[in-house]
């Protein structure tokens, strides 16, 4: 396993999100210090890093101030380029999906923001004014997890594909009364990657879905290098996946949710 990703979870649940939603200027030395102890502690035993590295990982993190918020179909447009950022041509979301996905359950997706980049970051021509003071402030997408719901047990295509006027079929999409999540998408601008901005967000992600009793089990696809990481947050390798989304090749990753336990 890459990082011990079991004693951040701990760590995670004995607290609120209470330092991730601050702005820049709420952030005080005690928040700087605990965030940086958290992510620290997710850090212990990561492959290789030497203390150098992981502390200079962990300001450029400080620096970012990062909160995370749930998403809106105005925030498909970020959610488009940063997928254009962080995958293949071939694994990428559309943007028309994004509109679908955010419009008919944007509650289930997260996005982690800062409000503290210098307006260079691609995905910062599509984001939108923070509500503050500051008119300038705007609140800039640096990674985001994309989810639906389905009423199988795995992802499949059908999940992954979206209704359309021409293609109406039912089973496309998201079925709001299914008890599967479906993660369609986990991605971080590569310049901000392997500084647990994922982790963060699909900690905070998993701790919304149990809290909020949204669903019985998170499922997603992973391709084989990936397995491990996704198994530090409690999903189970459930063999290679039928989906063919991308060129196929996926594992199924299913975690079981425990309803209300961080009520
Ligand atoms: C996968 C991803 C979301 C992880 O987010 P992140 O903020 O970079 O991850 P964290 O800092 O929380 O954790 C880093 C760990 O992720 C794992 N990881 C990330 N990318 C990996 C890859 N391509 N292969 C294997 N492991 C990888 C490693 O274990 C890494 O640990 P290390 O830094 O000690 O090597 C991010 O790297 C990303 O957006 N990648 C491109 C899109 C993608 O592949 N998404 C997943 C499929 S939906």
């Amino acid at each position: 396993m890459p990082r011990d990703l079991q004693a951040f979870t701990e760590e995670l649940k004995s607290q609120n999100n209470r330092q991730l939603t601050k702005s820049p200027e709420e952030v005080d030395d005690q928040d700087r210090k605990d965030s940086r102890s958290n992510a620290m502690t997710a850090n212990e035993g990561t492959r290789g890093k030497t203390f150098a590295q992981m502390r200079s990982g962990m300001s450029k993190r400080d620096a970012l101030h990062p909160y995370t918020n749930a998403l809106s179909p105005k925030d498909a447009a970020s959610c488009t380029r940063l997928e254009e950022e962080a995958f293949p041509a071939n694994e990428r979301c559309t943007k028309e999906k994004f509109q679908y996905r955010l419009k008919h359950c944007g509650e289930l997706s997260l996005g982690i923001f800062t409000s503290s980049s210098d307006g260079n970051l691609p995905t910062a021509d599509a984001a939108f004014p923070v509500y503050s003071g500051a008119p300038k402030r705007k609140a800039v997408l640096i990674g985001h997890i994309i989810a639906t719901k389905t009423t199988n047990l795995t992802l499949t295509d059908d999940d992954m594909a979206i209704p359309s006027p021409d293609s109406p079929d039912p089973k496309l999409g998201h079925k709001e009364f299914g008890r599967t999540i479906c993660i369609h998408s986990l991605a971080v601008l590569p310049q901000y990657q392997g500084i647990a901005l994922g982790m963060t967000l699909m900690m905070a992600f998993l701790q919304r879905t149990e809290s909020h009793g949204i669903a019985d089990r998170a499922a997603l696809i992973s391709h084989k290098e990936l397995i491990p990481y996704y198994e530090g947050f409690g999903f189970v390798n459930r063999g290679e996946s039928k989906c063919q989304f991308g060129g196929g090749g996926w594992f199924d990753m299913v975690k079981e949710l425990q309803s209300g336990m961080n009520d």
